[in-house]
């Protein structure tokens, strides 16, 4: 596959979206991942520390679950588009001891991104969602859920189901609000990768949901 054929984010684009970052604990900008036909886009939380290093999305353990769930459903990273709601890697300081020395080390450590972080970088996602037309996305956890669905939005309500509707986008780069495109999605939602490292019981619903989204590629996408 050549380079042209991956979706590139417009530098002018970035620009705006560090603008509008400003004064939040962001850092560093991780672009989606994918070619420009993809049919499906997974729709995550936002990167963390791996990831703004080797600038590729969901290449840290919750990647590597990732992962190993997309192959349930017969797909690998290569045949999809990987974004996230934030693509910046909100963080927190926080102290850890040093093994050796006992001494307190002042670290950063990731975190979810806030209401105005998402409206931020909203504009990414949404020119994201307009250049590939996604026929399936398929959000991983609350926060990529809510962001395209909405607040009143429950993961662990919802998770597996088909749903056909409108997604948010941002009403205007002046405005902190969301309006509902035109257009009708087709949604699977699912929870974070990273979820079963806190909740082992959610391995099999989450192995149903990709057996869902298997089950879709295999009826309705080439
Ligand atoms: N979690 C996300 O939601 N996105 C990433 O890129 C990595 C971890």
């Amino acid at each position: 596959m050549t380079e042209h054929e991956y979706l590139q984010t417009p530098k002018p684009l970035i620009k705006l979206v560090e603008k509008r970052s400003e004064g939040f604990k962001l850092e560093g900008f991780v672009p989606g991942q994918g070619k420009k036909q993809s049919q499906i886009m997974f729709v995550g939380e936002a990167p963390g520390e791996t990831e703004i290093h080797n600038f590729i999305p969901f290449s840290g353990r919750a990647g590597d679950e990732l992962m190993k769930f997309m192959a349930i459903a017969g797909l690998t990273r290569e045949d999809v588009y990987i974004t996230s709601s934030v693509r910046s890697r909100p963080y927190r300081w926080g102290e850890k001891k040093d093994r050796k020395t006992g001494e307190l080390i002042k670290r950063r450590y990731n975190r979810a991104p806030n209401q105005a972080e998402i409206y931020a970088q909203a504009p990414i996602l949404d020119f994201e969602m307009k250049a590939i037309q996604p026929k399936l996305i398929v959000t991983l956890g609350n926060i990529g859920l809510r962001r395209l669905l909405g607040k009143n939005f429950t993961v662990s309500e919802i998770h597996g189901e088909l749903l056909q509707q409108p997604i948010q986008q941002l009403a205007s780069l002046d405005e902190n609000r969301f309006v509902l495109s035109e257009k009708n999605y087709t949604i699977i939602p699912t929870f974070h990768p990273a979820s079963i490292f806190y909740n082992r019981k959610l391995l099999p619903l989450i192995e149903a949901d990709f057996k869902a989204v298997g089950a879709y590629k295999k009826e309705y996408l080439t």
